[in-house]
């Protein structure tokens, strides 16, 4: 293939977050809501997962969101505009299923808002009413609220420590709507215990929830077993099968289990590498 991957443009949208513009013409040809991509930054790096959370075909480019939270995210994010990153695979995973609902609730957690954008924006395409419902720490890690914005009839914001919108976590301000029957469907991405905590709420109110999984992966081909989890009291795995699934399926405690298995040695190999830094664009 003659595609170089580069990073055409390089953006910080938060303090720890970094939106790219890559070079990738036959993944931008091919990709739609829902897919990912596996890259690896450096030839020593591991290779990770990300959404492709927008594409341009007449340029031949993808855009990526990431978060730096270790080794392998910490040297994408030293890369600088201008330079490739090493390899990259993809379109991966199975796109979203789209349907007309209705009103549907779009709920994004951290960085987990960067999946829900493409999402977001096929079940609008489809003629759904969107509720988005934006949680954070804090503002200055909410990202996205304009893009989002644009596309719902509705935004609600909520951040731990009350600095935008509600004080506490989504699921309060997804409850109220609940109760006035007003959602038909809801589609959340975020952290784990967030993703349960809706499932938990929309169980009860009967509401079918979809929820983008965030295993840990290595080939992203179906191959390796890593990204395996627990879904209707089955082995499925999320890089083919997924990463959506009915929330009110999933073992999400297997899944926050088999998420940490590599803590000590992430851990050691974010201290093993020197920081790559996060050079400007
Ligand atoms: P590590 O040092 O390996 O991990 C640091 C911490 O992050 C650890 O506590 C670890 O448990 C946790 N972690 C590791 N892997 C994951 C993971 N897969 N999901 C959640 N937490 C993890 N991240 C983004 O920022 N933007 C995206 O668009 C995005 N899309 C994803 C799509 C899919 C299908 C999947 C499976 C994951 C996605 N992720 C996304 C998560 C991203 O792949 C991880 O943050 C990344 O692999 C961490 O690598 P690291 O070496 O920098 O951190
Ligand atoms: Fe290897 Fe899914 S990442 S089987
Ligand atoms: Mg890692």
């Amino acid at each position: 293939m003659m595609n170089n991957f580069n990073i055409i443009n390089k953006n910080q949208l938060s303090p720890d977050v970094w939106r790219y513009t890559l070079s990738a013409p036959d993944i931008a040809r091919k990709r739609r809501a829902g897919h990912f991509i596996i890259l690896r930054p450096l030839a020593d790096s591991e290779r990770i997962p990300l959404t492709i959370v927008s594409s341009d075909q007449d340029q031949g480019t993808i855009d990526i969101i990431f978060q730096v939270v270790g080794a392998t995210t910490r040297d994408l994010a030293g890369l600088r505009a201008g330079e490739p990153v090493k390899d990259l695979i993809g379109p991966l995973g199975h796109p979203t299923e789209i349907a007309k609902h209705g009103t549907v609730a779009m709920v994004g957690g951290g960085v987990g808002i960067a999946p829900l954008l493409p999402i977001a924006q096929a079940f609008r395409a489809a003629g759904n009413r969107l509720v988005t419902i934006l949680g954070a720490r804090a503002r200055s890690l909410l990202i996205l609220e304009q893009e989002l914005a644009s596309i719902s009839d509705k935004v609600l914001l909520t951040t731990d420590d009350g600095s935008a919108g509600q004080k506490g976590l989504v699921t309060a301000a997804l409850e109220p709507l609940l109760v006035a029957r007003e959602i038909d469907f809801v589609m959340a991405v975020g952290p784990v215990p967030m993703m349960k905590a809706v499932a938990d709420l929309t169980r009860g109110f009967g509401v079918k929830t979809m929820v983008s999984l965030n295993p840990l992966m290595l080939d992203g081909t179906g191959m390796c077993g890593v990204c395996r989890c627990q879904v209707a009291g089955k082995t499925r795995f999320a890089c083919v099968e997924g990463p959506e699934f009915d929330a009110h399926q999933v073992d999400f405690d297997s899944l926050r289990r088999r998420l940490t298995m590599f803590r000590e040695e992430e851990k050691a190999r974010r201290e093993a590498k020197p920081s790559g830094g996060s050079h400007a664009a």
